[in-house]
């Protein structure tokens, strides 16, 4: 999630007993426990945890992705600066790349983000979606080396989600939030403060051991992690909530600058067309299937209208076909396209 910062524009998020119920087949689970924090303007924040703790339902709150339904209930309040958060404002200002999107692997890193760059702007309602293929650890350093860039340079508040990060990428975080079964367990700086919070509760990251590697490791689902989770629970409550509380209360306070410009729709079109035809391009199977399903169905259609006679009644008829089988294949065409926006 990247929120737009327009120069003067910083934005800090505050979320406050953000909690979230779904109804299953086994009953009712509770996925958020009340869980509240900041992610500062001019910061890279990293929301961390095993699978399952609960990192992407954050994000989508954070982002008012979720609603109240018959089997969620939600319950949340969240601040772009003194501003309520809804899912209505949020795209004014800010923009979200999910976990699950489409992907398109013919693009570059720089393309994709370039992508959804142009299209941030566009008009509130819409929500375009770019996905970004990290096909090496690599690829992941050199994007959360530009997010970290956004950051600083542009004030920009930058909030991810990130799977096992190598430490060197840990080491670019400037905060970090830890997710233990809905719950936090941490929050704070990546390097010495973590650290430290750890050690006082005896889990003492070992000298030779990679920071990342250990507090991954010490918050994997199984037995003998999950015996400990009440102890971080309770630090995290004895020691952290009031420094993350009172870092709250220093959010800034200053007005977010809005910025309602949307780019023209003939300019969001040949974005999308340009992609489209860039991902074909570089895809040689794609790109000889489709010239081949040209030709067969320009010669199927051909054939349908060969040694047809010449009079008025089978000209309309023709006709009516005509535009029939062109408009079929025109939205047999888009529709895959339209799927990939
Ligand atoms: N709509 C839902 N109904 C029931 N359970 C759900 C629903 N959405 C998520 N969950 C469960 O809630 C937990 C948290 O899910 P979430 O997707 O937030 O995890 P995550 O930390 O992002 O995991 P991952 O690292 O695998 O992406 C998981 O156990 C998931 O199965
Ligand atoms: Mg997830």
């Amino acid at each position: 999630m990247q929120l737009n910062s327009e120069k003067a524009n910083s934005i800090d998020i505050t979320f406050k007993d953000v909690s979230m119920t779904v109804q299953t087949k086994a009953g009712q689970k509770q996925l958020l426990k009340n869980v509240s924090g900041i992610c500062k303007h001019s910061e890279i924040t990293a929301i961390l945890g095993s699978s399952g703790a609960g990192k992407s339902t954050l994000l989508n709150s954070l982002c008012n992705r979720k609603q109240n339904n018959k089997t969620t209930q939600v319950s949340e309040t969240i601040q772009a600066n003194s501003t309520n958060l809804t899912f209505k404002n949020f795209s004014e200002f800010g923009s979200y790349v999910m976990q699950d999107d489409v992907l398109l692997e013919t693009m570059t890193v720089r393309e994709c983000l370039q992508f959804a760059a142009n299209l941030k702007r566009v008009s509130g309602g819409e929500r375009k979606r770019a996905s970004i293929e990290l096909d090496s650890s690599f690829t992941a350093y050199l994007l959360i080396t530009e997010l970290k860039r956004q950051a600083k340079q542009k004030g920009k508040t930058v909030i991810f989600t990130i799977h096992s990060p190598s430490s060197d990428i840990w080491s670019m975080f400037d905060r970090i939030m830890l997710l233990v079964d809905g719950r936090f367990i941490y929050q704070g700086g990546s390097n010495d403060q973590i650290i430290k919070h750890f050690s006082k509760i005896s889990f003492q990251c070992p000298k030779l051991q990679i920071p990342v590697d250990y507090f991954m490791s010490i918050m994997h689902y199984k037995d003998s992690n999950t015996q400990s989770y009440p102890k971080y629970f309770q630090s995290y409550n004895s020691q952290m909530k009031q420094i993350v509380e009172s870092e709250m209360e220093q959010k800034s306070d200053s007005q977010i600058i809005v910025n309602k410009y949307s780019t023209p729709q003939l300019y969001q079109i040949s974005q999308i067309a340009k992609r489209a035809f860039n991902t074909v391009k570089r895809n040689p199977i794609l790109f000889k299937a489709c010239m081949f399903q040209a030709v067969v169905i320009g010669l199927i259609i051909g054939l349908i209208y060969l040694q047809m006679e010449d009079n008025q009644h089978i000209f309309q008829q023709f006709m009516y076909k005509l535009i029939y089988q062109f408009s079929k294949y025109q939205m047999d065409q888009i529709t895959p396209l339209a799927l990939e926006i």
